[in-house]
């Protein structure tokens, strides 16, 4: 496909990639881009009255203050499940496959009506989607640069390094890794030791981090301002203007 769009996913579920998508949107719409967020495989859904609500969905759209018809809720979260298990999993017990060209379908929708679409995945690369496919293949079927979410600490070199391997095998470009702290702590040396070694093994520019965020504080607010530092730019985002910014840059250098 095109590069309307940036497919976040992650080392793990819990490392923080809603944080990121949230920070992107909210830095994105701040500069006029009119990005969405998309979360095509959502389980741990909860229900609502009638509704089954995407908790990630939900948070992306609540933090940036954006109702979408219902047409394109659908568009937006086409598989939501109940149950907080691998999409595999909740499928079959769902008896409901799930379909790559219906996510495609949906993705074609929303690009066409935004400037932007930050799609974020369910778990990590390897995450089943049925007896045969995994998360990289609805990501080679959506063909948008992929952005690695990861932890800064211990562990993570493995994480990311796997990671980052899985999707060159696959053949998707990789737009960079971003690691967001989700606990509380100080950087030492083992993390400024992790981003360098990531950059360096993973052959991956690494464009920032998001720092630990306390409950009180305007979440997308603090996002906002650090996600600035990663440096988006044109040409992926040609809307930006002048604007320093990495990522974009790193998409534009991976797509050359
Ligand atoms: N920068 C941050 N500061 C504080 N808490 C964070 C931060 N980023 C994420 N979290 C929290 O960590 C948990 C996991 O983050 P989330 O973005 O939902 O991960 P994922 O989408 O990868 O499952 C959530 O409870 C979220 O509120
Ligand atoms: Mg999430």
């Amino acid at each position: 496909m095109n590069s309307s769009g940036l497919f976040i996913t992650g080392t793990d579920t819990g490392v923080g990639k809603t944080a990121v998508t949230t920070a992107l949107l909210a830095l994105l719409r701040a500069r006029g881009v009119d990005a969405v967020p998309m979360k095509p495989i959502q389980t741990g859904c909860l229900k609502r009255g009638g509704e089954v609500v995407a908790p990630d969905l939900d948070h992306c759209l609540r933090s940036i203050r954006f109702t979408p018809t219902v047409a394109e809720a659908e568009w937006m979260c086409p598989y939501r499940f109940v149950p907080a298990c691998s999409p595999h999993l909740a499928a079959r017990i769902a008896r409901r496959p799930i379909q790559l060209r219906r996510i495609r379908a949906a993705f074609r929708q929303l690009a066409a009506r935004h400037d932007f679409v930050l799609v974020e995945g369910a778990g990590g690369v390897l995450v089943p989607l049925d007896e045969r496919r995994t998360m990289v293949d609805l990501m080679r079927t959506l063909g948008l640069p992929v952005l690695v979410v990861a932890r800064p600490g211990l562990g993570t070199l493995n994480h990311t390094l796997l990671t980052l391997a899985a999707l060159r095998a696959a053949g998707l470009t990789i737009a960079g890794v971003v690691v967001v702290a989700t606990e509380r702590g100080r950087r030492g040396r083992i993390e400024r030791d992790n981003l360098a070694s990531i950059a360096r093994l993973g052959r991956v520019p690494v464009l920032g981090r998001l720092p630990f965020i306390a409950a009180k504080k305007d979440f997308r607010a603090t996002a906002e301002r650090f996600s600035r530092d990663w440096k988006l730019q044109p040409p992926v985002f040609p809307t930006l203007g002048r604007t320093r910014v990495t990522l974009a840059q790193a998409l534009a250098n991976a797509r050359a």
